[in-house]
Order: structure tokens, then C-alpha cells, then sequence
């Protein structure tokens, strides 16, 4: 299977700490951000990678990672996402790259201290439909936030104010290529971007998604507490190994 990088957008959140480098860029404990998702689809056996980056310095992502050698890949494919068109507009550009086939995509900002190859093995063999991670959070509201019933993912909310549950969606998804006639067909959220959880909702409504309870500590890092808590995370996991 493919794997898809998200790590565009302008990583407001972090000003100035992104005034003049990209947030993936960043350090998180001893690498730079972007190793993470990297390492995550290595890890998980994925060795055909898009990075999809855009602002000022997409130079510097080249520069840092060339062809992809120090993590044993043959090369890295890159795109450039012009704007802050949203997750799902970052993901629009690798349709190209995904040849018809199904594709794992991981945003840039989050941390994983486990594997998910099991998940992306099994997936790779149905091959249809979705499949989303949830971890349970101190702050759904920060996240997409799915209500479940009856062990069912019945809806996928993005921030809400009053969460229906105490889970995040994290940010590793895998699609069938279907998911790119989905963003064809979705319009701008309030925040003027193409969502992700919209995506997520039409795999719903179809009743074609799966998700799974997630093992093992996950984070963001696009926020100064949440960088700060992922930085102290790999620390404890460096100190552990
Ligand atoms: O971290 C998990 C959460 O990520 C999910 O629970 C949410 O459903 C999902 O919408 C997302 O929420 P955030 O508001 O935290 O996403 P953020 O805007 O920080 O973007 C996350 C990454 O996606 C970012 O590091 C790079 C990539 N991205 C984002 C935007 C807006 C792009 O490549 N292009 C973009 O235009």
C-alpha cells in the first residue's frame, strides 16, 4: 500500500515558532517532526511515500530528506499544496500518486509510539471501504469526535463544543481510492477548509468504515501544549528503550 504524508498548511497555532520554518520541521525531542510519520508507515511496512508540504519552505523538506535513504526508502515523492485548502485538499494532490489503488494517510503533526501493521496488513487485503483509529483523550473537543452506538461509528463531529464521546479520531486513515471522488463532491467547512471528518462522514453514511481502539500513547503536535507533551513523551519512550 501507499502512504500519504500530510504536512502542509501554516501551523498558525505554533506562531512564532513557525514564522519562518515549517511546523513539521520542528524539533520534537531528538528529530525533527516530520520522522515520526515517516517512521510510522516504515514501520507498518509502507515504503511508497508522498510528502504533500507547501508554505514558504518546502525547499528545506528536500534538503532534510532527500530521497528518503536514512529510513531505507528507494526515493520520497513530493507535492505542493498552494494555501491552507484543508486536510482533505492536501490529500486531493496525491491522486496521481495513488494509482487507483487503496492508500494510507498520516498527518504530519501526529506521534505514534506503537505500530499499526497489523491494521494496514488486514486492510490491504479487504481493500474497500475505511478505517479509522480512536484513542480516548482528556480533550475531545480539540479533535474529531466520533459518536458511537451500538458499537457503531454513527457521526463524526470536528471540535465539538459538547463532545458525544471521549474519543479522538487520530490522524492515520486508510482509504479506498473512492476517497477521491469524495473530495470532489465536498464544499468548504466554516473554517473555509476541506475537512477530513467530511470524508470520514460519507465512508459512514455508507456504511463502509471500520475503526479500531488504538494501543500504545498517541499525540498531536500542533499546539505549544501539545508539542511540549509530545516532546516529554519521546523522552520517556528514548529513556525506556
Ligand atoms: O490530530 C488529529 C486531528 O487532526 C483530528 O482529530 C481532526 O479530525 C483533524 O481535523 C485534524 O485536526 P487539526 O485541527 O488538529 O488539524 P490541523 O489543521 O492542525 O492539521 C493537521 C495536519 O494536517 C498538519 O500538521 C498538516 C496537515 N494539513 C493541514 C491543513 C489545514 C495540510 O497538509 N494542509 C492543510 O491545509
Amino acid at each position: 500500500m501507499k502512504g500519504i504524508i500530510l504536512a502542509g498548511g501554516l501551523g498558525t497555532r505554533l506562531y512564532p515558532l513557525t514564522k519562518i520554518t515549517n511546523k513539521h520541521l520542528l524539533p520534537v525531542y531528538d528529530m525533527p517532526m516530520i520522522y515520526y510519520p515517516i517512521t510510522t508507515l516504515v514501520k507498518a511496512g509502507i515504503k511508497d511515500i508522498m510528502v504533500v508540504t507547501g508554505g514558504n519552505n518546502a525547499g528545506d523538506f528536500l534538503r532534510l530528506l532527500g530521497n528518503g535513504k536514512e529510513f531505507g526508502l528507494k526515493r520520497l515523492h513530493y507535492a505542493y499544496q498552494e494555501g491552507e485548502g484543508g486536510i482533505a485538499q492536501a490529500l486531493s494532490l496525491a491522486e496521481e500518486f495513488a494509482e487507483g489503488k487503496s492508500i494510507t494517510v498520516i498527518l504530519g503533526d501526529n506521534i505514534f509510539s506503537g505500530t499499526v501493521k497489523k491494521a494496514v496488513d488486514g486492510f490491504s487485503k479487504v481493500n474497500s471501504g475505511a478505517k479509522i483509529f480512536l484513542k480516548e483523550v482528556a480533550e475531545p473537543q480539540r479533535f474529531g469526535v466520533p459518536e458511537i452506538s451500538g458499537g457503531k461509528i454513527i457521526k463524526i463531529e470536528e471540535k465539538p463544543k459538547k463532545p458525544r464521546s471521549k474519543y479522538a479520531v487520530v490522524g492515520l486513515y486508510m482509504y479506498d481510492n473512492s476517497v477521491f471522488d469524495i473530495i470532489k463532491g465536498l464544499k468548504p467547512s466554516g473554517r473555509n477548509e476541506l475537512e477530513i471528518t467530511d470524508v470520514n462522514n460519507h465512508y459512514i453514511q455508507r456504511g463502509m468504515m471500520e475503526y479500531e481502539v488504538l494501543a500504545g500513547w498517541w499525540t498531536d503536535a500542533g499546539t505549544i501544549e501539545s508539542l511540549y507533551k509530545a516532546n516529554e513523551l519521546v523522552k520517556k519512550m528514548r529513556k525506556k528503550a
